[in-house]
């Protein structure tokens, strides 16, 4: 098998990537190194980074087998400022990449559908690695599901609540204000919320340290 046959494929990625760009427009700034936390597939990289020819892209992931498939997408569409490939649980006390030179250009953490589908330890997880690792102004952006005031935002994301936690009791949708209020104990103040297609929401913390 060559490495572009590792590519894997989440449809989800092409649904959502140009309403996700178009905040990061308007959000990311024009220098800098961007940490992608959990990239999956790699197809966000790979769309993303060359949007943004002067920032660094840096994915990471928990599973090798996504670490594959990003350095595959990375093989099959090369763009100068995507960085290979870390793995990276945000579960752990301490990111690796905490340890690289990397790491003190670091100003913007990415977060795309994973808070949801991980144990809740890894929202805290992420939470705690922003703290460590972004600079006062630097910025966390979040994307995916979220309850609001404990409630579904429609009977479509409480159907995929479900469906979620029947695959794994830990995993749910989140509510933004318990995610809001982990991010408060590390520093960071929510920024904006903003509805996107599919009742889903970008969700901007800053770090105010
Ligand atoms: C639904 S996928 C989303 C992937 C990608 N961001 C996207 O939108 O297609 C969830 C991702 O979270 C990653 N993940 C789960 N737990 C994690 C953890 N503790 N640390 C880092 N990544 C984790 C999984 O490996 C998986 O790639």
């Amino acid at each position: 098998m060559n490495n572009r046959d590792r590519r894997q494929f989440a449809p989800a990625t092409q649904r959502n990537r140009t309403a996700i760009l178009e905040v990061l427009q308007t959000v990311l700034p024009t220098a800098g190194t961007v940490l992608e936390i959990a990239s999956g597939t790699g197809e966000h990289a790979v769309f993303f980074a060359p949007q943004f020819p002067d920032l660094i892209w840096q994915p990471t992931d928990l599973r090798p087998e996504s670490l594959e498939s990003i350095k595959a997408w990375q093989d099959y569409q090369s763009t100068p400022n995507l960085k290979s490939p870390f793995q990276l649980d945000v579960c752990q006390q301490s990111w690796p990449i905490e340890n690289e030179a990397i790491a003190s250009s670091i100003n913007t953490i990415v977060n795309i559908n994973m808070i949801h589908i991980a144990p809740w330890a890894a929202c805290e997880g992420l939470m705690a690695g922003a703290e460590r690792l972004l600079p006062t102004g630097g910025l966390l952006y979040l994307y995916g599901p979220f309850k609001r005031q404990g409630e579904h935002t429609a009977p479509s994301n409480a159907a995929f609540d479900a469906s979620l936690r029947a695959t794994d009791p830990d995993w749910g949708v989140r509510d933004l204000a318990a995610v809001e209020a982990i991010a408060v104990q590390h520093q960071l103040q929510l920024q904006q919320v903003i509805p996107m297609p599919a009742n889903n929401f970008s969700v901007i913390f800053i770090n105010n340290a």
